[in-house]
């Protein structure tokens, strides 16, 4: 695993970004990964800015988003699919019907995981996965204790998440969903590419475990040091309790 330690926040949205479009250059058809939260919102950014100064097109390139939640409206402006339409789609060039969410509204949810994972599979895969880490060290949704060989699942989120999350619903834990269908940790390690980023002192625990701890099911994020490909960038204060 590739530890990478930037000065802040920017220079770790422009080196990922950078990235993002020599491989969209180099493979329109690339197909990437979208995590949402507050870490991938500069490389969002990043990825705007280049498509309007006419660096790179996604027109036949593919998003898959990582999780979604279960049970909000689909008018909410926190569910998952509504944001990466927000924060990136609704600004650049994808094609009509190309970047896709799991469909956390399933009236089958054990059944919208694996067609989810096939979805991906005829896409081609992954090329490169955008990931953040929970401060209890989840990515995506997968939660402490979670199988490392799951595809897309449902999960309970545990009271930690929620209460990190409920600056999105206002501040207000109870409105926080308590279960979303997430990518599993099998379906995040078939990507080619993993590339996770954090930012600040209350991901230095869980940064920590990721990059010196054993791989264990406590800290999910861990599965990573099995990944050919997988890099991890970081600020200072992030980087705080490392060795
Ligand atoms: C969201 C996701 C989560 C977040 C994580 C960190 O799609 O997959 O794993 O990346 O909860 O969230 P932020 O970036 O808001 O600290």
């Amino acid at each position: 695993m590739r530890v990478i330690v930037q000065p802040d926040g920017d220079s770790i949205a422009s080196l990922v970004a950078e990235s993002i479009v020599r491989l969209v250059n180099d493979k329109p058809n690339a197909v990437l990964g979208f995590a949402t939260g507050s870490s991938p919102l500069g490389i969002y950014r990043e990825l705007i800015k280049a498509y309007q100064e006419g660096k790179v097109s996604f027109k036949d390139a593919w998003g898959f988003q990582l999780d979604e939640y279960v049970g909000l409206p689909a008018d909410h402006p926190e569910l998952y699919r509504n944001v990466i339409r927000t924060v990136i789609e609704s600004h650049v060039d994808f094609s009509e019907g190309r970047v896709h969410a799991p469909n956390g509204t399933a009236d089958d949810l054990q059944a919208a995981g694996p067609a989810y994972d096939t979805m991906i599979e005829d896409a081609g895969g992954v090329d490169f996965q955008i990931l953040g880490i929970g401060t209890d060290g989840h990515i995506a949704f997968n939660e402490p204790g979670s199988s490392f060989s799951q595809g897309t699942h449902v999960e309970t989120l545990t009271p930690q998440t929620r209460e990190d999350n409920a600056r999105f619903f206002d501040g207000d834990i109870s409105r926080v969903p308590t279960h979303t269908l997430t990518q599993g940790l099998g379906t995040i390690m078939k990507a080619k590419k993993l590339v996770l980023v954090a930012e600040g002192e209350g991901k230095a625990e869980a940064i920590a475990q990721l990059i010196e701890g054993p791989v264990s099911a406590h800290w999910p994020a861990t599965i990573m040091q099995h990944h050919a490909d997988a890099t991890v960038l970081i600020d200072e204060a992030a980087a705080s309790k490392l060795e």
